[in-house]
C-alpha cells in the first residue's frame, strides 16, 4: 500500500467513504477551479489579479516594506472571557489559539512566529484552521512546516486543530504523528473533579460546507460547558442553537489590509462585520474571531497587525 492509499484507508475507516469521498471531490472541484481550469465561482485569474493589483498597489504607495514587517509584528492579544456554564474546576484555564497561520507563506520561514511562542503560558492549545498558504497544490511542504512548529508548543492539556479553507484532509496526518487531534466533526472532553468541559471542532464551514456541528457534539450533553473550534465564524446561528458557549475562529484576518484604525475592506465572511475581528457574542453564545497569524494573497499587512491569542475562562 503506498503512502497515500495508507492516509486515505486511514481517513475512511475513521469519518467513513462517503465523507471522505464527499472531501476528496470538493478538494479536485475547488483546486481545479482555484488554478483556472473549472468553471466555478472562484477563478485564480480573477484571485491573482487581485493580489497582483494589491502588490502593485502597496509597491506604488510605497507600503511594500511597512506591510511585510507588520507581517511579523505579532500581538498577543490576552482575552478574558466569562462562561456561566464553565465547570468551576476549570476557573482560569488559559487556551492559547492560532489561527490561518499559512505556514509556508511567512517570509522569515515562520522564526519570528516560533519566538513569540517561546514564552507564552498557557494550558490548553488550539489551531483554527488555514495552515496551508494557498488553497490547492502540494501540501507536504505546509505539512513537514506545522510539524516543527507543533513541536515546540508544549502544554498539559494538549493541542487540538481543526482544517480550514485552504486545507486539504491529507494534512491531518502530519498533526496526528505529532500528537495533535484533528476534530473533523469530533469532540473530546477534559475532566476535573466530577466536571467535564467539551472541546468539539467541525471541517470547514466556509468553502467545504462540510461542518456538521450536531455530528461534533454526539454524546455532548447540552446543559454542559462547550467550546466549538470553526474556522470561520459563519456558523454562529447553528453553533448556538446547539448549546455551544464558546465559538473560537479566525479565517478572516480581521480584513488583513485595512484603512487607518482597522477598519477592513473585504472580510470573506458571511457573517456581520462586528465578528470579523475580535470578541463577539450571539444570544447566550461568547465568540471570538482571531486576526490570524499568517496572510492570504499577499505577505503583507496593513492596519492589521498578526495576532496570537491567550484566553482565559471564567466561570464568574
Ligand atoms: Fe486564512
Amino acid at each position: 500500500m503506498t503512502g497515500h492509499q495508507g492516509i486515505f484507508k486511514e481517513l475512511a475507516d475513521r469519518f467513513g467513504d462517503d465523507v471522505l469521498a464527499e472531501r476528496l471531490r470538493l478538494q479536485v472541484d475547488y483546486a481545479a477551479t482555484m488554478s483556472g481550469k473549472g468553471r466555478g465561482k472562484l477563478h485564480f485569474e480573477n484571485l491573482g489579479k487581485l493580489t497582483t493589483a494589491c502588490r502593485i498597489g502597496l509597491a506604488l504607495t510605497g507600503l511594500t516594506k511597512r506591510c511585510e514587517r507588520e507581517s511579523l509584528n505579532f500581538q498577543i492579544e490576552r482575552i478574558e472571557t466569562t462562561l456561566p456554564t464553565l465547570p468551576v474546576e476549570f476557573d482560569g484555564l488559559r487556551i492559547l489559539q492560532l489561527s490561518d497561520i499559512h505556514i509556508d507563506g511567512f517570509v522569515d520561514g515562520g522564526t519570528k512566529l516560533q519566538e513569540s511562542l517561546r514564552h507564552l503560558e498557557f494550558d490548553l492549545c488550539v489551531l483554527t484552521g488555514d495552515y496551508r498558504f494557498l488553497t490547492y497544490g502540494p501540501y507536504e511542504k505546509c505539512g513537514e512546516k506545522m510539524t516543527a512548529l507543533l513541536k515546540k508548543i508544549h502544554c498539559e492539556m494538549g493541542t487540538y486543530a481543526i482544517l480550514g479553507n485552504h486545507d486539504f484532509i491529507e494534512e491531518i496526518p502530519y498533526f496526528e504523528a505529532a500528537g495533535v487531534p484533528v476534530l473533523l466533526n469530533e469532540s473530546v472532553h477534559f475532566s476535573r473533579g466530577k466536571h467535564a468541559l467539551y472541546l468539539a471542532g467541525v471541517d470547514d464551514p466556509h468553502f467545504y460546507g462540510l461542518d456538521d456541528i450536531k455530528q461534533a457534539l454526539t454524546n455532548v450533553p447540552r446543559e454542559s460547558c462547550i467550546i466549538l473550534l470553526a474556522h470561520s465564524p459563519e456558523i454562529y446561528k447553528e453553533a448556538s442553537g446547539h448549546a455551544v458557549d464558546f465559538y473560537l475562529c479566525g479565517h478572516t484576518h480581521g480584513g488583513q489590509i485595512c484603512l487607518p484604525g482597522g477598519t477592513p475592506i473585504i472580510t470573506h465572511g458571511a457573517c456581520p462585520r462586528s465578528m470579523c475581528r475580535g470578541p463577539w457574542s450571539y444570544r447566550e453564545m461568547q465568540g471570538y474571531t482571531a486576526r490570524g497569524t499568517g496572510c492570504s494573497g499577499v505577505q503583507a499587512r496593513l492596519n492589521c497587525p498578526p495576532e496570537i491569542t491567550i484566553h482565559t475562562l471564567r466561570n464568574a
